[in-house]
């Protein structure tokens, strides 16, 4: 994924790009670059690297104007080289692009042909020589973008500057997120904004419109023309954008992941009282489900990543309280296994940003096999939520950090909500029963905040964790998918190999991994399978293996073996201990890569969302 942003400026616009550009470094971050148009002459900057990189090359060689796109990338065709930064230009045409060309092969062939010159191996690159081609056929801007857009195959959001055309900036949205900011203020009266997110805007403005898939606009200062795929003109809502830019700064924390780790009280507490009657303690969901719960025979499960895991918790939840069969499946694997589908069963779809394009594609071959379709999504105004047939909300903020954290939980959340809804709607779950487990959620704020004051212990043991090449982590129950959460947490932060494993899997093949030299994370809150992990960690210690037990004091006082280092959450009901356990499951590999020394929030390799299947 990378971000994009345009300003159609009354004033210099260069720092002011490089600050959008920060706000959208979440997205992608292994190039950077800038284009502005002064005196009608087009000009760039760009440079590989983190942002820093460009902002030195701007201390260096200054670049004036007020008009002008920028974009941070990560890198899909061609390597992360300054060559291949974006913006790509002719002299007559800048272009940045967040998506993936898929025919550009044959386009850029075309384009070869007829004499263009290429300087980099992106598919971009050819988008800014087809508009240049329109025009040297005489067609405007305007006209030439248009006939540019109907030959581009794939998914983009793309943004648009002119030579001699300081009144203009063009953008078009095909699955890939592309918003126009409206001007406001003294200083921004008058000017207009192409951004990826608001995020992205929210230095300079919160009135927003969202493009729709296959949109396209024209802005000048003082003029918004918005064309569909069909280039017929239409209107997008201009609403209030709740990304405002303290909510993108770390506050007092080093990382992003540290303050939205932190940020988890408050924002699961806001989450559980958008779907919980707090009064009456029993689930409350927004809004009209679109389907009946009893009329569903199976339900379908599917995401990537972390909000598989948290998918994978949920089957539990389901099958539990709700006795509805679970089918679940990593988004890029479900739409090629030929799952038999029946039309009018339910399709839940979790995704943090909405965005992510295996999980998109999935959802789409869901609805073609006509199932009702949810997504559990922490961007309302997303392509995923955007092809629901119900959205529900994790509330958790804008999450900055590559690593997802605040919202697993809210995603947990708004699960757990989702399955007790379920179980009472299909007769399965009593009054008397949902109060309880509403009851147990209500009180997971609390739970959190004290799992928190764990961190300084976790602090010291990440020391030891930071000088190890592989760890295991072990769970059963719902503490499964959470092992496999952990494992992902580390590796995607600190680069140490790590594996998640049902615990009675251990026997089964990982033993064999098991020195002094491994450390094996158990999280195994005290319940009605403990004795059996007691097992598996005997099995360890046994071969000199270094055990870490996340658990409960009832655990702690059971599980008695030697060079054990055991991390004690407070006494909680058993279905919340996912959303409790997931604290210190994060500090683990928090600490141990802020020990290490990588780059927390930005990892190398990776991208806040993969809109690339
Ligand atoms: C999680 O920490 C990773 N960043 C990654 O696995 C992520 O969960 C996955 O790419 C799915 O992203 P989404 O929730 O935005 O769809």
């Amino acid at each position: 994924m990378c971000g994009i942003v345009g300003i159609l400026g009354n004033r210099p616009v260069a720092g002011a790009l490089v600050d959008a550009l920060r706000r959208l470094e979440y997205r992608g971050y292994d190039s950077a670059g800038i284009a502005t148009l002064d005196h009608g002459r087009l000009d760039r900057r760009r440079a590989e690297g983190k942002l820093v990189a460009l902002e030195k090359r701007l201390d260096a060689e200054p670049l004036p104007g007020n008009v002008g796109i920028g974009h941070t990338r990560w890198a899909t065709h061609g390597r992360p080289t300054e060559s291949n930064a974006h913006p790509h230009a002719t002299a007559k045409v800048a272009v940045v692009h967040n998506g993936i060309i898929e025919n550009f092969r044959e386009l850029r062939e075309s384009l070869v042909a007829g004499g263009a010159r290429f300087f980099s191996e992106t598919d971009t690159e050819v988008v800014a020589h087809l508009v240049t081609r329109e025009m040297a056929h005489g067609k405007s801007p305007v006209d030439a973008v248009a006939a540019t857009l109907k030959q581009l195959r794939g998914a983009f959001a793309l943004a648009f500057l002119f030579a001699g055309e300081d009144n203009l900036m063009i953008g078009a949205r095909k699955g890939s997120p592309l918003a126009i900011g409206y001007g406001q203020g003294t200083a921004g009266k008058g000017e207009m904004y192409f951004g990826s997110d608001a995020i992205a805007l929210a230095p300079f403005t919160d009135t927003i419109s969202y493009l729709d898939d296959g949109d396209w606009a024209v802005l000048t200062r003082s003029s918004v023309q918005i064309f569909d795929e069909q280039d017929r003109p239409v209107e997008r809502p201009v609403v209030k954008s709740s990304a405002t830019a303290h909510m993108v700064d770390k506050g007092n924390h080093k990382h992003f992941m540290a303050k939205e780790i932190h940020e988890q009280p408050e924002v699961v507490g806001h989450t559980l009282a958008h779907y919980i009657d707090m009064i009456q303690e029993k689930v409350a969901l927004p809004g009209e489900l679109p389907f009946d719960w009893s009329k569903i025979k199976r339900l379908s499960i599917s995401a990537c990543g972390t909000a598989f895991y948290a998918g994978l918790v949920a089957k539990y939840w389901f099958e539990r309280f709700a006795k509805l069969p679970v089918e679940i499946d990593i988004a890029s694997e479900f739409r090629y296994r030929g799952a038999p589908l029946e039309a009018g069963d339910l399709a839940i779809f979790i995704s943090q940003s909405g965005e992510t394009a295996d999980t998109l594609a999935t959802l789409r071959y869901a609805r073609e096999h006509k199932q009702h379709i949810l997504s559990v999504v922490n961007v309302v105004t997303s392509t995923i939520a955007r092809e629901s047939d119900v959205v529900m909300p994790t509330l958790a903020g804008p999450e900055i950090g590559v690593a997802s954290t605040k919202a697993f939980t809210c995603q947990l959340a708004v699960l757990a909500c989702l399955a007790l809804a379920a179980g009472r709607a299909r007769g399965h779950l009593s009054e008397e029963d949902e109060q309880k487990l509403v009851h147990a959620l209500i009180e997971v704020p609390r739970l959190m905040a004290q799992a928190l004051t764990l961190e300084p212990e976790i602090e010291q043991l990440a020391l030891d964790l930071a000088k190890v090449g592989d760890v295991l982590y072990l769970g059963r129950g719902t503490s499964y998918p959470l092992a496999l959460e952990g494992a992902l947490k580390l590796k995607e932060i600190s680069y140490i190999h790590a594996e998640g494993y049902a615990a009675g899997e251990l026997k089964h093949g990982p033993i064999a991994l098991i020195d002094e030299t491994m450390p094996v994370i158990v999280i195994a809150p005290y319940d009605r399978v403990f004795e059996k992990t007691v097992s598996n960690m005997q099995e360890v210690a046994a071969r000199g293996g270094r055990i870490i037990l996340v658990t409960d004091p009832k655990g702690a006082a059971e599980a008695t073996i030697a060079s054990t280092v055991t991390l004690t959450l407070p006494d909680m009901a058993s279905t919340v201990t996912p959303l409790v356990y997931a604290i210190p499951v994060q500090l683990i590999a928090y600490h141990t890569a802020a020990a290490i020394g990588t780059d927390v929030d930005q990892p190398r390799n990776l991208a806040k969302s993969v809109t690339v299947e």
